[in-house]
């Protein structure tokens, strides 16, 4: 049982746990379902990308919510997810940061991704599907050589192996102490005071890929709303509610 009394469904293989479960809760499946998979065979990152799952050395799940929020509310659920991780995962991995919207960081490097997928309903969210993924016990040499200067997990960042089976229920409750946190006092409290205090990007020049747009801009840090503030060359402020942050070449 999940600490919010649904089941963890576990399978060998998936396509995707994020796609299975989206049809288990076209179904009705309980809030709290979570499904996790050994490995998956069509993993999904963020924009269309694959999501390396190779089998029995990483955390591939996803959570099921039905939370009573509006549409504008799903980027909030990344970063609570994120906040989530990063306090179940600190002391494993010390440095750890977390990266807007939806990635945690060690040196630099990423050591898990966070996919949150909603299906609308008549008045806000029908469900929404939290798709984690956490590279645990993979050595550098288990990554696709393009993705190698670009990852790590908490075995390279421990030195040790982590039992999967241990890890798991340990996130799940903080995922459960974390939302229901974010019910009480939304992300302006203690998670956005979380999020800030390890804001991976605070105050670097950054380019936010967002739509078509591609805006250069140095990061400042997250509102209570989960909009990332920024400042623009001639020193206006902005924010964006979504997008993706790539640091800025130096000029
Ligand atoms: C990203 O950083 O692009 C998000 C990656 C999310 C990957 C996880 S692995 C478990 C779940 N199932 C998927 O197909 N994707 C998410």
């Amino acid at each position: 049982m999940t600490p919010w009394g649904g089941r963890v469904l576990t399978f060998s293989t998936l396509d995707s746990t994020s796609r299975h479960l989206w049809r288990l809760a076209e179904k009705g499946a309980p809030e709290g379902t979570v499904v996790v998979a050994d490995q998956q065979s069509a993993g999904r990152g963020r924009r269309g990308r694959q999501w390396h799952s190779p089998a029995g050395l990483n955390l591939y799940f996803s959570l099921l919510l039905r939370p009573r929020i509006e549409f504008d509310k799903l980027p909030q659920f990344s970063l609570v997810a994120a906040a989530a991780l990063w306090h179940g995962l600190r002391q494993d991995c010390p440095g750890l940061t977390i990266k807007w919207p939806n990635d945690l960081l060690c040196r630099g490097l990423k050591l898990a991704g966070i996919l949150s997928e909603m299906k609308p309903g008549l008045s806000g969210a029908e469900f929404v599907i939290i798709g984690i993924g956490i590279n645990v016990n993979a050595e550098i040499d288990d990554f696709p050589p393009d993705l190698r200067d670009q990852v790590t997990s908490v075995k390279c960042e421990s030195g040790s192996c982590v039992s999967l089976a241990s890890l798991l229920p340990r996130l799940l409750e903080e995922l459960f102490t974390f939302t229901e946190m974010f019910n009480r006092e939304g992300l302006a409290g203690s998670i956005g005071e979380l999020v800030n205090r390890n804001f991976y990007l605070k105050d670097k020049k950054i380019v936010i890929h967002s739509g078509n747009d591609k805006i250069k801009c140095r990061a400042r840090w997250i509102d209570g709303d989960g909009h990332l503030v920024a400042t623009l060359a001639d020193g206006r402020q902005t924010s964006f509610n979504a997008g993706e942050a790539w640091l800025a070449k130096a000029d």
